[in-house]
């Protein structure tokens, strides 16, 4: 017989199941999804509907990359929490930026996701500087001038300059992002880029120059082949990279302070870079900035002592060749041209090889594959970027780990998967895809793999 009481505990039990909800609408992702009332925050809610969202430190508060501003319904957001509100105030955020892993909703919202690339998340480094007014720091600092230029400007529609010189912008200046520097400057055909603006080491800062330096090289040669094949030119670069003191600050007039260095060290740079004409060089480093690299890590020809205006003993530059042993975050740049031209191809290949090999493992996967291929990519991708910042991979590794816990994803999974991203890679990167590759990506994987399985080891040990 169906008493009341029974009744009653079971309409009870059904309310406690459904907690209360209310929506979020993401404008770029044109997605609007459902988020538990007061309890999920919005980097949560992105996560479990599987919404690409950056989180470079796993929603810890410490990169701020999840920001997003609240377009309508401020009013139903929780108010920032310490944390936050020091990250803003520093950063002069006004009262719609938000860090979506800090902030949770009780009504309807919009947001719009602020950091939408990985190349953004090096932008972020000038910010802050206002308050701390100026100061004097040490940077790596890159000169990279395109030549062989002006014959083509004056032969050529003003779209086509306009299209090839964004083209070369953009491949000369990924290499700059990929290495967390910023992309300071463009002063004709010539960028300007800058390491060390965070808490890098000297060795961090120089380490990252010559990545951005030698990758800016690798970067050309695939575009010089795209185009000479459509319009049967080249471009040649001339790199120069420099160690020194810089005052850096944001200057300007009150209505448009701009982020600015200033000082000899960048003058130093330049004139580096150009002397590269007479040397016939690519890429020119002077010993103050391989004098930070451990020892015999470069690989250097010619060598020259230039005198400097104002300096009484001349500086002494020289060539760049390549590296001496092989650098795996440089390998692994190397390859993600290759890995990311057809932005989820490598990711759908992954699973399709995965779930081939281990048809088992496609139980796991309970949600839509498109958006889960889509995901991969995109977290791979950020943690390629983000192997320069080492401090916030590893939290963001070890979150994902512990949502891999929820997923019933154990640790005897890894090894397979290990194997499955590596023959991926092989057959994805072609014929770029050489024993030091595949040395670079197994051994990287292994760390990556160590961090996710770190909140493993804690639930295994109770
Ligand atoms: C390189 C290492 C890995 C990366 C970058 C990665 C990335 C991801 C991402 C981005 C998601 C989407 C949800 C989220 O962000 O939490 C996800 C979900 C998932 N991953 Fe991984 N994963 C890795 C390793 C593994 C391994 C070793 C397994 C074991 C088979 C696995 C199985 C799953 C499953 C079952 C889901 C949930 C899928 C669903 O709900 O449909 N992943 N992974
Ligand atoms: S600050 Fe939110 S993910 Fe890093």
């Amino acid at each position: 017989m169906h008493t009341r009481k029974q009744s009653q505990t079971k309409k009870t039990k059904t309310s406690q199941d459904k907690p209360p909800v209310t929506t979020v609408e993401f404008t770029a992702a044109e997605r609007t999804i459902s988020v538990v009332k007061e309890q999920q925050n919005l980097l949560d809610a992105a996560v479990i509907h599987r919404i690409p969202h950056m989180q470079e430190c796993g929603g810890h508060g410490k990169c701020t990359t999840c920001r997003v501003r609240i377009i309508d319904g401020i009013d139903n957001v929780s108010p920032r929490n310490e944390l936050e509100t020091h990250l803003a105030s520093c950063r002069e955020w006004d009262s719609s930026v938000r860090l979506a892993c800090q902030t949770k909703v009780h009504g309807p919202v919009k947001v719009e996701r602020l950091v939408k690339t990985f190349g953004d998340v090096s932008l972020l480094q000038g910010e802050g500087l206002e308050q701390s007014g100026g100061k004097e720091q040490y940077l790596a600092i890159l000169f990279c001038d395109m030549r062989n230029f002006t014959p083509f400007v004056e032969s050529n529609l003003a779209f086509d300059v306009v299209h090839i010189i964004n083209r070369l912008f953009a491949v000369l200046g990924e290499p700059i992002l990929m290495n967390n520097g910023l992309i300071y400057q463009y002063v004709g055909d010539e960028i300007v880029g800058l390491f060390g603006l965070e808490s890098q080491t000297a060795e961090e800062s120089c380490m990252a120059a010559l990545r951005a330096a030698l990758g800016m090289r690798t970067a050309l040669q695939q575009l010089n082949d795209e185009l000479m094949s459509e319009f049967g030119m080249e471009i040649e670069i001339g790199v120069g990279i420099h160690f020194g003191p810089v005052i850096v600050g944001k200057m300007g007039h009150p209505s448009h302070r701009q982020f600015s260095i200033i000082g000899d060290a960048a003058n130093v740079t330049s004139r580096i870079q150009a002397v590269n004409k007479t040397m016939r060089t690519q890429i020119l480093a002077s010993e103050a900035l391989l004098d930070e690299l451990p020892e015999e890590t470069v690989s250097v020809g010619r060598f020259k002592r230039i005198p400097l205006k104002g300096k009484s003993h001349p500086v002494r530059i020289i060539e760049v060749i390549g590296f001496n042993q092989p650098d795996d975050i440089f390998l692994i740049q190397q390859s993600m041209p290759f890995l990311f031209a057809h932005e989820s191809a490598f990711a759908a290949a992954f699973y399709r090889r995965l779930f081939e090999k281990a048809p088992q493992a496609r139980q796991l996967f309970k949600g839509n594959m498109d958006r889960q291929v889509a995901l991969l990519s995109h977290v791979l991708k950020g943690t390629v970027y983000a192997l320069c910042r080492p401090q916030n991979l590893v939290m963001g590794l070890q979150e994902l780990g512990k949502r891999h816990i929820s997923y019933g994803v154990k640790k005897e999974h890894f090894a397979l998967v290990k194997e499955v991203l590596l023959e991926t890679l092989s057959s994805s990167i072609g014929k770029g895809y050489n024993p030091l590759t595949h040395q670079a990506w197994d051994r990287v994987l292994d760390i990556a793999f160590q961090q996710m399985q770190v909140p493993m080891d804690k639930a295994d040990q109770g």
